[in-house]
């Protein structure tokens, strides 16, 4: 018999709620006065409240369904903004249809149908796409409680990478990620025609977003066509939005700017619903979303609150102290674009300096694919009431390039942060980067250990020179003193 009972599930769930509300009470006074609005930088910190209606449109505060009360409860790793560890981590519960003898998913019309179909029971959001967040929490504690003991039951406590379909540990591993409770779905298994998984999404540092959002599309454009031209594995698409954007946020690229991710995260993590983003829904809630239709954060306070994460500058680069130090980040910087680091992960974008990304998605292979939100039901209304359906598959093993600058302060890694290093990081690659990979195990131990110092001091280049220019945050020409794209100090 399972050691963990159906109420040990839930308080599970909850558990990494209770942590991520303890975390960074918010400090000072609130001003409630219209006049006087909080901060960006105060927005960030606050802690929401159920039922609270203060300095908003009025709306009910945090919730119904939540997975933290502030958004630095989350993104805090090297300061206010950066990111998160894996107890922050973002939980989505997706639902696939039945696999065939042969292990393959049925992607057919009419298993399609059918999974929408049954599965729409289950959650209200599973009507059009395969996927929702499963929220830590929720201000309806003990109706969410019964849907939850409803759905999942725990199987064993394992050491695992925390996904049961990631079976395959990696030999050079040598040991195992973590403790985690494998979750077993009642739902959904032997009588239901569709499978559930849940996958997870590491929380991202947030220092220089601003500045990605001013990367124009053109010079993303211009790398997904070199690489087309050029021969070899590496083939980046740029990711388009739902609105025809290039998307630049998220570990899919799904948004094109911080003030469209940061209406979402209102809505999705904090449960403040916005003028540009419904607060997410209950899923033991039959009714569609509640008639209201004041909101729990104003258009100010989100403008506030998008010019304050926009402002969050990037990490330093780590400068070299003797010349000893330079010349080995200099090799290790070699090694890095001779075995093809750079293809992907590239130096410069446009006006950003030293992030090294382009901003593509790329095939990962699939030990790191996720079905998440790869299957899409549209619906399409027609003059005279008929209507057509459409299902869009996604390829769960694209991923977008994330920028590894200031990466020395944001393990663990990967889009559901199952690396605590970087050796681990790089050694879960695959697909379009196998080749880079494969060259990376043939180098040399002291080889290795120079790309990994490498990575190590990745940031923006910065000395008091250029502090004290403005034109050196990044948004300005290049710095001066960069040589082959890297600062000595002499
Ligand atoms: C429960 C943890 C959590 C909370 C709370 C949270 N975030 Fe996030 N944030 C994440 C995760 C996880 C992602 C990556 C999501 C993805 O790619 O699907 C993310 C991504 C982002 C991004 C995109 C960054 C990039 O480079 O891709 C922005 C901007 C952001 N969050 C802002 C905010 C703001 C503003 C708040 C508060 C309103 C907030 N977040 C609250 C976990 C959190
Ligand atoms: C084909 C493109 C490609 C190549 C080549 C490539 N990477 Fe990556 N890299 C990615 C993508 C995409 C991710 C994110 C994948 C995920 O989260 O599942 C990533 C993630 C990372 C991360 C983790 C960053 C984070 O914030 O989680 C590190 C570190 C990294 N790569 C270093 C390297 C090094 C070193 C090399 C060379 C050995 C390399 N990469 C080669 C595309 C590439």
């Amino acid at each position: 018999m399972s050691i963990y009972s159906r109420g040990n599930l839930l308080r599970g769930l909850l558990l990494g709620f209770a942590f991520l509300s303890q975390t960074f009470p918010a400090e000072g006074r609130f001003l409630q006065d219209d006049e006087k609005q909080p901060s960006g930088e105060a927005l960030f910190k606050k802690v929401w409240k159920s039922n609270e209606i203060e300095s908003t449109d009025s709306g009910d505060g945090l919730g119904p369904m939540f997975n933290a009360i502030s958004c630095v409860a989350c993104h805090n790793q090297g300061g206010m903004g950066g990111s998160g560890d894996n107890i922050t981590n973002v939980q989505i519960l997706t639902v696939l249809p039945r696999q065939d003898s042969r292990r393959n998913f049925r992607l057919d019309r009419v298993a399609l149908e059918m999974l929408f179909e049954q599965s729409a029971k289950l959650h209200p959001d599973f009507k059009f796409k395969n996927s929702t967040i499963l929220h830590r929490s929720s201000s309806e504690i003990a109706q969410y409680g019964n849907w939850l003991k409803d759905v999942f039951e725990f199987k064993s406590v394992a050491k695992t990478t925390g996904f049961e379909s990631n079976r395959t540990m990696i030999e050079e591993r040598g040991r195992l990620l973590s403790e985690t409770p494998i979750y077993r779905v009642k739902k959904g298994s032997a009588k239901d025609r569709f499978t559930i998984q849940i996958s997870r999404r590491n929380t991202p540092s947030l220092f220089g977003v601003g500045i990605i959002d001013s990367i124009s599309s053109n010079d993303i454009l211009a790398l997904e066509s070199a690489q087309k031209k050029k021969d070899g594995p590496v083939k980046g698409i740029a990711p388009i939005t739902n609105d025809g954007k290039i998307g630049k946020f998220g570990w899919r690229g799904e948004k094109s700017s911080v003030a469209e991710f940061t209406s979402q995260a209102c809505a999705v993590e904090l449960g403040l619903s916005n003028a540009d983003h419904p607060q997410a829904r209950m899923p033991f809630s039959k009714s569609p979303q509640s008639g209201k239709q004041s909101h729990d954060i104003s258009k100010s306070e989100i403008k506030k609150l998008v010019e304050f994460v926009n402002s969050l500058e990037p990490k330093p680069a780590k400068l070299p102290e003797t010349g000893n130090e330079s010349q080995l980040l200099q090799k290790g910087q070699e090694f890095f674009n001779f075995i093809g680091c750079a293809e992907c992960h590239v130096q410069t974008v446009g006006i950003a300096q030293n992030i090294y990304s382009d901003f593509l998605l790329h095939d990962m292979g699939s030990e790191l694919a996720d079905a998440s939100h790869s299957i899409e039901r549209k619906v399409h209304s027609f003059y005279g009431g008929r209507e057509e359906v459409e299902f869009e598959i996604k390829n769960p093993q694209r991923w977008q390039t994330p920028p590894l600058w200031g990466a020395a302060l944001s393990a663990p890694y990967m889009h559901d942060g199952r690396a605590d290093s970087f050796h681990d990081a790089i050694i879960v690659h695959g697909g379009e980067a196998s080749t880079s990979v494969e060259k990376y195990r043939r180098l040399s131990p002291a080889d290795r250990k120079m790309v990994l110092e490498f990575l190590q001091s990745l940031g923006q280049e910065s000395t008091l020179d250029e502090k004290s220019n403005p034109a050196a945050h990044g948004w300005g020409p290049p710095p001066r003193k960069s040589r082959k794209g890297r600062l000595v100090r002499n």
